[in-house]
């Protein structure tokens, strides 16, 4: 397995961990729980299930459609814009809830472009490598 893909179901469980986590904590502290709400949605979704999905997919779309992946370059752009931007949305979230931190919105909304665009290169990337065989 091409070493950026194990690292992308390496911090799919990290993402896995840390969004239960948070889930848990918002079940302890409820009254501080809608600041996480978002947090704990996107670790989880955007971060396990979508990081799983791009490890997977990355090894195993390729093959069924037996060729290799369109761009290994994408794949690790990818990799760092997805992680930039999770974790950056992730930390800009509560303070941007909180209302108090002006530029917590715009990190938000930088971190959150991050994670659209590497959305956008696994889309170009897979539609670019599955085939019908
Ligand atoms: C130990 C595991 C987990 C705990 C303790 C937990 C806890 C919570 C809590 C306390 C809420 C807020 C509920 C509310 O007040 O409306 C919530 C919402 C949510 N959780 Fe989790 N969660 C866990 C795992 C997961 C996982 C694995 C996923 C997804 C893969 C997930 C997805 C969601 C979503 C999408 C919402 C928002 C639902 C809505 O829009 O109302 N959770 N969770
Ligand atoms: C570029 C990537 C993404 C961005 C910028 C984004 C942004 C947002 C924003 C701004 C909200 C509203 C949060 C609030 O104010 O309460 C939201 C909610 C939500 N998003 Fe995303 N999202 C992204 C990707 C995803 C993905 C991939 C999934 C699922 C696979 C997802 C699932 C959800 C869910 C379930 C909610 C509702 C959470 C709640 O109950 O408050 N998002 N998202």
């Amino acid at each position: 397995m091409e070493p950026v893909i194990v690292w992308y179901l390496r911090m799919s469980v990290v993402y896995f961990v840390a969004g239960v986590a948070t889930g848990f904590g918002m079940l302890l502290w409820p009254s501080e729980s809608g600041y996480y709400l978002p947090v704990h949605v996107h670790l989880n979704l955007l971060g396990f299930m979508s990081m799983m999905i791009y490890g997977v997919g990355y090894h195993i779309l390729p093959k069924f459609s037996g060729r290799h992946i369109y761009s290994p370059q994408i794949m690790k752009v990818q990799f760092w814009f997805s992680n930039a931007g999770l974790i950056g949305m992730a930390v800009s979230w509560p303070f941007h809830m909180g209302g108090g931190v002006p530029i917590a919105e715009t990190t938000l909304v930088l971190f959150s472009a991050l994670s659209l665009i590497a959305i956008i290169l696994f889309a170009i990337n897979i539609l670019k490598t599955v085939k019908s065989v």
